[in-house]
């Protein structure tokens, strides 16, 4: 907090010391030669006019106040603006904000600063936005028409308002009402030295265009007309001509339609107009004097601008009717009296309009009924008033500010006295000045000076301000507040400065002095009947409008309200307004006279401050207790800050309370008294930090809050997509399976399909017309098939093996079948020969296949052997006991018995010799002798040679080891040698299971004894076998055998 460190001076009089005057305007003056221009009294502002603009202002510093407490930040504006607004929508308590001091103390601009800050922190939106578009474009239109340049004050406010701002329950502006108070409208046609009218007319001189000028039948030289002050027509720092748009403009903007603006500019022209009707002398008939309208033409443009017939307007201004219940009167004016009524009229056009243009702007911002709403009310209004001359205005004026620090006083100090006696806390009583004695002077029903004045005003008889001044110092000649020369010289006191036609009253602020001429004609505020039947008369539908009195019809001869009488009245329902709020003050202070920065008048601001009670308001806030409330609701808005009482607490208020603020370290016994219902902090330091508190907690719950829910609405999201995606993937997965499914029954459909249709066709194949050849063709190749084997059955050839006749195909297509069946007929004819023969022809016939297969195609010999059978026996060995006799050893019968010849192998001879083959042995033996000359064991023939000749040549090769080996190879010539070599080879066979090799060569090698002779066998010129062979000797190795 800033409350003390670094601040200039100190930011809250309340910490002053010593508590005095002189201390308090030095303290303001320090800071306001340091440019802070703020400063508090507790929660009061008390502000100083810089007359300059200080960086202090703009949305970069509305947020950074909108975002602390109060006491937070430096003294401003805007820190009591957002205590204003934060109670209003978070309390739902109704504000007001009171903004007071003399004229040019900057209320007006305190008032706009507070709307900028409302509006930029209250919420946004379309709707929101027009409405706080509207709101404050109210202010330049009743600038323009409200406000005027005066000797203290350039835009000085000539009226005073209080505005309503009503909200929603979100904070947000619904609308308003605005309420004006006693516009200055003397000044409509007379201003003082150095004053200007009222800035409307400036502005619209110097901002129309010359279109508009034409038609309101204006001329743009400010000199031309009456009512507006020439001395000066310009104020610095003011565009009269861009203001005049701007105020075109916010009219627009605040729903004024086109011709009602139109209305309000003519009405205003119409006033100027009025300001140059000059009227002169005239005479009656009977000599009395009369007045008439000098020039006619202004009055003609009057008539074509607003549909006022001249005449009629004459005669209003220049004569005036008189009323009674029997008759009218008609009395004619003097010059003088006509002026009057002229500037009269002028002057309640004026009002009225200001009024209407007030109500118009109502209309467009106030807010429909059945809305709940809080409101916050702005109050500017005029300050107290010392002049030199001081009149019925100043009167009322402080008569008001006389109420209000009623209000003050009885708001904050009355009301906080008798709080403490209530709650039975000690109170150190305060002096203060209770001013009620002084409103009671002004303002009481019967014996009030305002209800003397009335009462002169309807007095029947001479009436004069004199006769009212006596009737005062009649009746308040012993009253402590009031004096005048009279009571002055009952009391023997002597008073220059007392005028004779004056009293004084004492203010709360101080003693003022009123002159009472003119209080009567200004409190009857009368406007001559013909004047308002004139102005109801005129065509102008505004200007008929503001008039209504001027309805004949209505015509009453009751009087209207006096102006005191209604500002009386205006005063207590403000009051009454004010008293149903929570007040915020603002107190505006004036530095100098001369709008001047950086001046600062200690006599000037001394007085202010006195006028505005500061010191006492100090007094005041020093003794008491900055902040009350009642138990029940602190707890309720404290109860967060203590464990013992958050969330829960079952106690009762009072100790729940306690028991908060004995937790809080900072707060000592002195800071806080318990009362009988509320609690009472004595600086605003404490709910100050309290309220941090409390903020800080409500951020850390709100955090929690968020964190739960954040995580409840995720949770709740995620389940949610947990649900969806599962919902979705079974949709997915069913419609997949569902197709492929599909699928699969199509496929199934379709392979079903084929197979059914490949059945049918298949068990219907031998209906199609396609399949008919072949039927019929398989038929014919059966029958023919048929046709063919039986043909063959009956007519088979022989069964005679060598029968190879076999009948031909009939067709082609039977030819490998034929061929085939030929073969097996062949080979069943085989068969059958096969099983009819006898061993013994087995026999042979084996034989005969062993030479074929030892001599088939390979010996020319062969085939004459084929034909014939081996005999075996060429010899007649039955009939030969000599030969049985040799071969008796031998086991088995003789397998062959032939007679061959032997090569010599000496010389090439050849001698007989016969031949015998057993099972074992092949036996060669002279013919002649019965002795065995050779017997060979058929184990060591080893091989055997023979040509492929017709020839009987052969050659025995013996294997080396065998016994008769030693005289070598057998060289032998059989006529049977196919049949001999055959049954050698088998009888070989059969004992040694050996196959015998048989080399068919024309050229071998023949051992002989230990040599080897090359035999060369060479065809004779016969050939045929039969021929004689010769051997011939070529040399010892080489024998040349011819067959
Ligand atoms: N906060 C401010 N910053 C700068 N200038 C200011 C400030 N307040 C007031 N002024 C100046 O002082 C002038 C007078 O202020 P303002 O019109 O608000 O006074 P007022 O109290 O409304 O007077 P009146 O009673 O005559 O209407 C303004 O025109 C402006 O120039
Ligand atoms: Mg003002």
């Amino acid at each position: 907090m800033t409350l003390l460190e670094g601040s200039v001076g100190v930011e809250d009089l309340v910490l002053l010391e010593p508590l005095e005057e002189a201390s308090l305007l030095k303290n303001l003056q320090l800071r306001y030669e340091n440019k802070e221009v703020y400063t508090y009294i507790g929660s009061v502002l008390v502000s100083v006019n810089p007359y300059q603009q200080l960086p202090i202002y703009g949305p970069e510093v509305i947020a950074k106040y909108q975002d602390c407490t109060f006491y937070e930040l430096k003294p401003h504006i805007y820190a009591l603006a957002n205590v204003a607004y934060q109670s209003l929508r978070f309390r739902d308590r109704d504000q007001c904000i009171l903004i007071t001091g003399e004229s040019g103390a900057g209320k007006t601009e305190a008032s706009k600063l507070v709307m900028s800050y409302v509006a930029a922190v209250c919420g946004q939106g379309e709707q929101v936005d027009s409405v706080k578009e509207q709101l404050l474009q109210s202010n330049p239109v009743l600038e323009a028409f409200g406000n005027a340049k005066t000797i203290r004050n350039n835009n000085s406010s000539r009226f005073g308002k209080y505005m309503d701002i009503e909200f929603d329950f979100k904070g947000s502006p619904l609308g308003g009402v605005i309420t004006n108070y006693l516009l200055e409208k003397s000044r409509v046609v007379k201003q003082l030295k150095g004053e200007r009218n009222f800035h409307i007319f400036y502005q619209l001189l110097a901002g129309a265009d010359a279109q508009l000028l034409k038609a309101l039948k204006l001329k743009r030289d400010i000199s031309g007309y009456a009512y507006l002050s020439q001395e000066v027509s310009r104020v610095d720092g003011m565009d009269d001509a861009s203001n005049f748009k701007a105020v075109q403009s916010a009219m627009t903007v605040i729903g004024f339609s086109e011709e009602e603006i139109r209305w309000v500019l003519e009405v205003t022209a119409l006033v100027l107009k009025l300001g140059n009707v000059e009227l002169s002398d005239e005479f009656q008939a009977n000599g009395t004097p009369a007045s008439g309208i000098r020039d006619g033409r202004g009055v003609q443009e009057i008539e074509k601008m607003v549909g006022l017939n001249a005449k009629e307007l004459e005669r209003a201004l220049c004569s005036r009717t008189m009323e009674t219940a029997k008759e009218k009167v008609v009395t004619a004016l003097n010059v003088i009296q006509a002026q009057y009524a002229r500037d009269a009229l002028a002057k309640n056009i004026y009002s009225r309009l200001f009024n209407w243009i007030v109500n118009r702007i109502n209309e467009s911002i106030k807010v429909g009924t059945g809305e709940k709403k809080v409101v916050m009310g702005v109050l500017d209004i005029y300050g107290f008033e010392i002049l030199e001359d001081n009149s019925f205005e100043q009167f009322v004026i402080n008569y008001c500010n006389e109420k209000l620090q009623q209000v003050f006083i009885e708001l904050t100090l009355k009301e906080e006295q008798e709080e403490y006696k209530r709650e039975g806390i000690p109170w150190k009583k305060v002096d203060y000045f209770d001013n009620g004695i002084i409103c009671n002077l002004i303002e009481h029903n019967q014996q009030g000076i305002l209800a003397m004045l009335d009462e002169e005003c309807l007095r029947p008889g001479v009436v004069s301000d004199s006769t009212f001044l006596a009737k005062l110092n009649q009746l308040f000649s012993k009253h402590s507040h009031y004096e005048s020369k009279v009571t002055q010289n009952a009391q023997r006191r002597y008073d220059h400065t007392m005028g004779l036609s004056c009293f004084r009253i004492c203010h709360y602020a101080g003693k003022v002095t009123y002159n009472v001429n003119s209080f009567i004609d200004k409190n009857n505020d009368l406007l001559f009947r013909d004047l308002s039947q004139a102005m109801w008369k005129a065509k102008h539908p505004l200007l008929h409008s503001l008039f209504p009195e001027g309805d004949p019809k209505q015509a009453s001869l009751k009087r209207p309200p006096t102006a005191g009488a209604q500002f009386k009245s205006s005063v207590a329902i403000l009051m009454k307004n004010l008293y149903s709020k929570n007040p915020n003050y603002i107190r505006c202070i004036k530095p100098n006279e001369h709008q001047q920065r950086g001046q600062f008048s200690w006599e000037l601001v001394a007085t202010q401050a006195r006028y505005l009670g500061l010191l006492e308001n100090v007094r005041v806030r020093r003794a008491g207790y900055a902040f009350r409330q009642a138990y029940r609701s602190f707890l309720e808005r404290y109860r967060l800050l203590s464990r013992s009482t958050w969330p829960h607490w079952n106690g009762g208020d009072r100790e729940g309370v306690e028991k908060i603020m004995g937790e809080l370290t900072t707060c000592t016994s002195e800071e806080v008294t318990f009362g009988k219902t509320k609690i009472f902090i004595k600086s605003p330091k404490t709910l100050f930090y309290l309220e941090e508190q409390r903020r800080l907690k409500i951020h850390q719950l709100a955090t929690l809050i968020q964190k739960i829910y954040r995580g409840w609405r995720c949770r709740t999201h995620y389940q949610q997509m947990r649900k969806s995606q599962i919902l979705i993937s079974s949709w997915f997965r069913g419609n997949m399976q569902k197709k492929r499914y599909g699928k699969m029954k199509a496929s199934v459909l379709l392979i079903q399909a084929f197979v059914r249709g490949w059945k049918a066709r298949k068990n219907y194949r031998k209906y199609f017309r396609s399949g008919a050849a072949l039927t019929v063709a398989g038929f014919i190749y059966k029958s023919l098939a048929q046709k063919f084997l039986l043909g063959l059955k009956n007519n088979l050839p022989s069964t005679n093996i060598l029968d190879k006749n076999w009948p031909a195909a009939p067709y082609k297509y039977f030819n490998t079948a034929n061929r085939e069946l030929q073969q097996l007929f062949h080979q069943w004819k085989c068969k059958k020969f096969r099983d009819q023969l006898s061993p013994k022809q087995i026999e042979i016939l084996r034989e005969k296949l062993c030479a074929s297969e030892l001599f088939k195609g390979k010996k020319a010999a062969y085939p004459q052997s084929v034909p014939i059978p081996f005999r075996g026996d060429y010899i007649g060995l039955q009939g030969n006991p000599k030969l049985q006799k040799l071969t008796s050893r031998e086991e088995g019968p003789v397998l062959m018995a032939e007679t061959v010849r032997k090569v010599n192998r000496g010389n090439g001879k050849t001698s007989s010799r016969i031949l015998l083959l057993t099972k074992r042995h092949v036996i060669l033996t002279d013919a002649k002798k019965s002795q065995a000359k050779t017997v060979i064991g058929l184990e060591s023939v080893a091989r055997v040679s023979v040509t492929s000749f017709k020839d009987g040549l052969f050659c025995l090769h013996l294997s080396e080891i065998s016994s008769v080996g030693s005289k070598g190879d057998f060289l032998l010539v059989s006529e049977h040698v196919v049949e001999l070599l055959t049954k050698t080879y088998r009888a070989v066979l059969d004992t040694t299971q050996k196959k015998l090799p048989i080399t068919i060569s024309e050229q071998f090698s023949v051992r002989f004894k230990e040599n080897n002779v090359a035999v060369k066998v060479i065809q004779g010129p016969r050939g045929d076998g039969n021929g004689k062979l010769s051997c011939k000797k070529k040399g010892s190795h080489s024998l040349e055998v011819t067959v």
